[in-house]
């Protein structure tokens, strides 16, 4: 069994407060990605599961068993680090095998073992050769496969796709989920890129600052972040947030901030009343932004940014303030200097406490 509890796990190393108070479940053969901007505790908190730092406070569950007191090599765990960490003395096959062989894994079953690991990872024809006549993706992949052939009940991988370059990170990225679903392991994943965590994970975990801010299925941390930091980390390009207060116009509840003002729709208004919030931070996506003739926002594009299959509009409001619209590329492309009129899809706004930046839902 491949469950993974931390409850109320602290580590502090001196004054700094690494992770802060982290309640988590992992379910058995989930694949679960902690993300979150570099020093926020990934690191920290997946090196404590693995064991090799000891919490301040809280307990570590792996299975059925507390874990707190368990030696790292008894924890039924694999860690695939960043750096691949080959023996560069030792052939392919020869580092796949090390963990079998420190465990007195008798030759014929490791043997069998190595092969399939080999298999899994498309290392078959390299299993003589050294660590240094392969390229950093074949390497990333002997890491794996010395991570798969003990079977452990969980895999711990921190960012193990950032040392290659981006096309073989997409296929690495690919091959890892088919690899997670053909093992029917535990996989919790730390990485900074919120692509691969969209992409990879089962569910997300969010932090920050050490703390967890939201935990759930990618699809839903999208379109229901919990806060302004996960609405702002998720999505690329971010989320367009504007700071204002709740006014009335002409029978409409509307957010006005200096550049402009969006209407709410009567749930959101309720919502936000019944909050109590004095001031309210709007969010909109870049693609839920469009051109619209009597569009609330007054804006500038003062740069076009073409990606080929779709378009970064970069707009001022007329304060001053950045807004960025995305489109396809299947209509005109606008000129720069152009003066447009934006409209919000209302049913894809969100809003927030603009003190305690906690997502406010319609009502
Ligand atoms: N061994 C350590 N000694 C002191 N501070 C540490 C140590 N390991 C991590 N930290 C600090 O803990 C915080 C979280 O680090 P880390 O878990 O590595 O973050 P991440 O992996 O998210 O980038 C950072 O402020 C980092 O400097
Ligand atoms: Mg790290």
């Amino acid at each position: 069994m491949g469950r993974v509890v931390l409850d109320h796990v602290t580590k502090k190393f001196d004054e700094v407060v690494a992770v802060d108070d982290l309640s988590l479940e992992i379910e058995d053969r989930e694949f679960l990605v902690l993300l979150g901007p570099s020093g926020c505790g990934k690191s920290t908190a997946l090196r404590v599961i693995a064991g090799l730092e000891d919490p301040t406070s809280g307990t570590v569950t792996i299975g059925d068993r507390v874990v707190n007191d368990v030696e790292p090599k008894d924890r039924d765990i694999a860690m695939v680090f960043q750096s691949y960490a080959l023996y560069p003395h030792m052939s392919v096959r020869k580092n796949i095998e090390f963990p079998l062989r420190t465990r007195h894994v008798e030759p014929a079953d490791r043997q069998i073992a190595v092969n399939e690991a080999a298999v899994a990872l498309g290392l078959v024809g390299l299993l003589n050769r050294k660590p240094a006549q392969l390229s950093g993706g074949q390497r990333q992949r002997v890491a794996l496969a010395r991570a798969i052939v003990r079977r452990p009940a969980v895999f711990l991988m921190d960012e193990p796709l950032s040392n290659l370059d981006a096309q073989l990170r997409i296929q690495t990225r690919a091959e890892l989920i088919e690899l997670q679903r053909n093992l029917q392991t535990t996989v919790v994943y730390v990485t900074h890129d919120q692509v691969e965590a969209m992409t990879m994970g089962h569910r997300i975990a969010i932090m920050n600052d050490g703390v967890l801010q939201q935990v759930g299925p990618p699809q839903s941390v999208y379109e229901r972040p919990a806060n302004l930091f996960v609405a702002r980390f998720i999505g690329n390009p971010p989320m367009n947030t504007m700071e204002g207060r709740v006014v009335d116009r002409e029978g409409v509840r509307a957010v006005e901030f200096e550049g402009g003002c969006l209407p709410l729709d009567p749930a959101h208004a309720a919502a936000a009343e019944a909050s109590g919030a004095k001031s309210l931070v709007v969010g909109v996506r870049p693609e839920h932004l469009a051109f619209s003739d009597d569009g609330a926002l007054h804006a500038v594009i003062t740069v076009v940014e073409s990606l080929g299959h779709e378009r970064h509009l970069i707009c001022r409001l007329t304060d001053g303030q950045m807004i960025i619209v995305r489109q396809g590329s299947d209509v005109p492309r606008p000129a720069e200097g152009t003066a447009v009129r934006l409209a919000a899809d209302p049913m894809h706004l969100h809003v927030f406490d603009a003190v305690t930046e906690r997502r406010i839902d319609p009502r």
